[in-house]
């Protein structure tokens, strides 16, 4: 098994001017944004010899990115699009804004991939002028390199441009495609480099960028976006938005569709289609005290609102931190609020990530490995330290298992390899679950109280920058080592930085909890009958846990005992089912295919699809896998029809 990509982890009109209204004094909490910094920061040098040593320009390059970003910097971009659902493309203008950094920069180069450029013209002492361009050939990975000639004294750039409706980072749904069925939907999903499917930037997370965006739609639907709306609050088709963040480009996203919305308090509010908007309201309740609860351990909340948008089922994440406006898979709605913890890891990226990115994705565990640490620990501060260590020994479990199975031993150190083949590579359990016990490693060594004033200072030190992962190590070295030198080794913190695998200083998260259900497990196994089972008290998490401990020889015995009395196949929340087909399918256990064929009809998100079509080619079902994948596709993502076509084709 090759270790897994991220997605193997592992309104009404009144409401929505009440709402824009709220947006208006929220707003008021906003820290202004003084400046843009010139370059993805370096930490300022001491005098003594720094243990880590910065990297070179050229080390700390993006190379998933055809722009000329160090000489020539685009710092704000202006949409100006059409929704045209008929023809399934975005059109219009992108009009972007940049400063030279070197005298010599004589050309703009920019990430394409599927645009149609009409015209391309530069902005030259109040004049727009025709601007010569090549665009050119399109890379599988990076799309095109779209080079503009500037002319002396051009400060701006306006490309005429149409996006294809094969865009890999735009879903359209027809109306079918709905719940409601009466309206198409779009959405996108830019992360980690789809924004060039969309419009031409520089896409890439060193470069930061402030927005505004008009949107044209048909006139029933709402347009929103990961930025704040202008106030009219009308459904008339015509909506604006303004960003006065400076945000990298993954963290542009869009949804169109028959959408409402619902407050869950002043600051924090669901959008989704009818169908689900005031259950996922009630799932995710306790959102606002989650801000409350990230806020005091490590500082403000830097964006004004936080809203969640529940998407349809075919969202290929869990959820994805676009700013102001997560954007979450409906299978977080599962009645019991247990599975929240990803509402509070994609509010934690408002620290982690959106306020502080990493520069490169070699260095992705900045971003996902901060953030699985804020929120475990925002799962503590609202629900106790048990949960939260349920939470840690989950993702410890499947953090080793695919240490274990990896085929790539560099894949397996916090900071990524210089050859990378795609940053979707970065993300697995290394960067998420290593990357929070790293952290989890120095709380422990430097005290809580001491680790969490240090995380604070980082995220208001690095505020809207991009760094590297040795950004970090000298920050760490000057601002938390030295105080403490005592505390950890540098072969220690080496260790978990750049040698392939774990040491044996990461925690090994106790339940007790767990410890009882592995109790029950073991006396079931070792032929006690079903009935003795007692799990009326147990939570999601002891369930994930049970199935999960099963071995791989269980057997369609026991399985069929289990299912008999609890109805797994039948399971209601998606996290609990697709753990149980897991195990059903490598067991041949029959009565569970029908459940298991309707799940993936219906559910298109990757982290639970990728593994269970992989395991049904491995098991010996390929053909019932393709049958059934033949009719699924359609409904699935461009981002997951690429990704399942790929493990039909092996
Ligand atoms: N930023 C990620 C989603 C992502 C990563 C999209 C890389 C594209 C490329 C998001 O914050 C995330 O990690 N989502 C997880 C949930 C989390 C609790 C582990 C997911 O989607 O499962
Ligand atoms: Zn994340």
């Amino acid at each position: 098994m090759t270790l897994p990509r991220v997605l193997m982890l592992a309104a009404s009109v009144a409401v929505l001017a009440a709402c824009s209204k709220k947006a208006e004094e929220a707003e008021t909490r906003e820290v202004e944004v003084s400046s843009i910094p010139d370059e993805a920061n370096g930490a300022p040098g001491g005098e003594q010899e720094a243990a880590w040593s910065q990297l070179t320009t050229e080390e700390s390059r993006d190379p998933f990115t055809y722009s000329n970003y160090e000489d020539v910097r685009v710092t704000h971009v202006d949409l100006d699009l059409a929704v045209d659902f008929g023809t399934k493309t975005l059109s219009g203008t992108a009009t972007l804004d940049f400063r030279r950094l070197s005298d010599e920069a004589g050309a703009l180069v920019l990430d394409a991939n599927d645009l149609t450029i009409e015209t391309v013209e530069a902005h030259v002492s109040g004049d727009w002028l025709t601007a010569a361009y090549t665009l050119g050939a399109d890379d599988p990975v990076m799309g095109s390199r779209l080079e503009i000639a500037l002319p002396a004294g051009a400060d701006r750039v306006r490309v005429a441009y149409a996006t294809s409706p094969e865009a890999e980072g735009i879903q359209w749904l027809s109306a079918e495609q709905t719940a409601g069925k009466e309206h198409p939907f779009l959405f996108t999903q830019f992360q980690p480099l789809l924004a060039r499917t969309m419009a031409p930037l520089q896409d890439t997370p060193a470069v930061r960028i402030t927005y505004d965006a008009r949107i044209t739609t048909p006139p029933a639907l709402i347009a929103i976006m990961s930025a704040r709306q202008d106030e009219s609050g009308e459904r008339d088709g015509d909506y604006s938005f303004k960003m006065s963040q400076p945000i990298p480009s993954y963290l542009l996203a869009l949804a169109v569709g028959d959408i409402e919305f619902e407050a869950i308090s002043a600051n924090v509010g669901v959008y989704a289609e009818d169908y689900i908007v005031e259950p996922a309201a009630a799932e995710f309740e306790d959102t606002p005290k989650m801000v409350d609860a990230i806020e005091a351990l490590y500082g403000p909340y830097r964006w004004g609102r936080y809203d969640l948008l529940v998407l349809p089922p075919s969202f290929p994440f869990g959820g994805m931190e676009n700013p102001r406006l997560s954007f979450m898979t409906p299978t977080l709605v599962a009645g019991d609020k247990s599975l929240t913890n990803v509402v509070a890891h994609e509010l934690a990226h408002s620290w982690s990530g959106n306020l502080v990115t990493n520069a490169t994705w070699r260095d992705a565990w900045l971003n996902e490995g901060f953030t699985t640490y804020v929120e475990n620990r925002t799962m503590e501060a609202l629900y106790g330290p048990e949960r939260a260590a349920m939470e840690r020994a989950l993702d410890k479990k499947s953090l080793m298992d695919d240490v274990a199975a990896a085929e790539r031993p560099e894949l397996t150190a916090l900071k990524m390899p210089a050859d990378l083949a795609h940053p979707d590579d970065a993300f697995s359990d290394v960067s998420y679950a290593g990357g929070m016990f790293f952290l989890k490693f120095l709380e422990t060594r430097f005290g809580r109280a001491v680790f969490d004033e240090f995380l604070k200072a980082y995220f208001a030190h690095y505020a809207f920058q991009s760094i590297t992962t040795e950004d970090f190590l000298s920050y760490f070295e000057d601002n938390l080592w030295a105080e403490n030198p005592e505390a950890v080794t540098k072969e220690e913190i080496d260790a978990w930085i750049y040698k392939p695998g774990f040491p044996d200083t990461i925690e090994n998260p106790q339940s007790d909890a767990f410890e009882k259900v592995q109790d029950q497990l073991d006396a079931w196994l070792g032929g006690g009958d079903v009935a003795g089972l007692e799990t009326g008290a147990w939570t999601a998490h002891e369930w994930l846990y049970f199935i999960g401990a099963f071995p791989d020889n269980i057997g369609v015995e026991k399985l069929t005992a289990l299912d008999g009395r609890f109805g797994l196949s039948q399971s209601q929340n998606a996290e609990i089912a697709s753990a149980w087909y897991l195990k059903a399918i490598p067991a041949g256990y029959e009565p569970a295919f029908a459940p298991l064929e309707g799940f993936l009809m219906r559910v298109g998100r990757g982290k639970f699809i990728y593994p269970l079509y992989t395991s049904l080619i491995k098991n010996g079902r390929r053909e019932w896998a393709d049958s059934v994948y033949q009719r699924a596709r359609p409904g699935y993502h461009p981002i997951a029809q690429k990704r399942i076509d790929e493990v039909f084709a092996g």
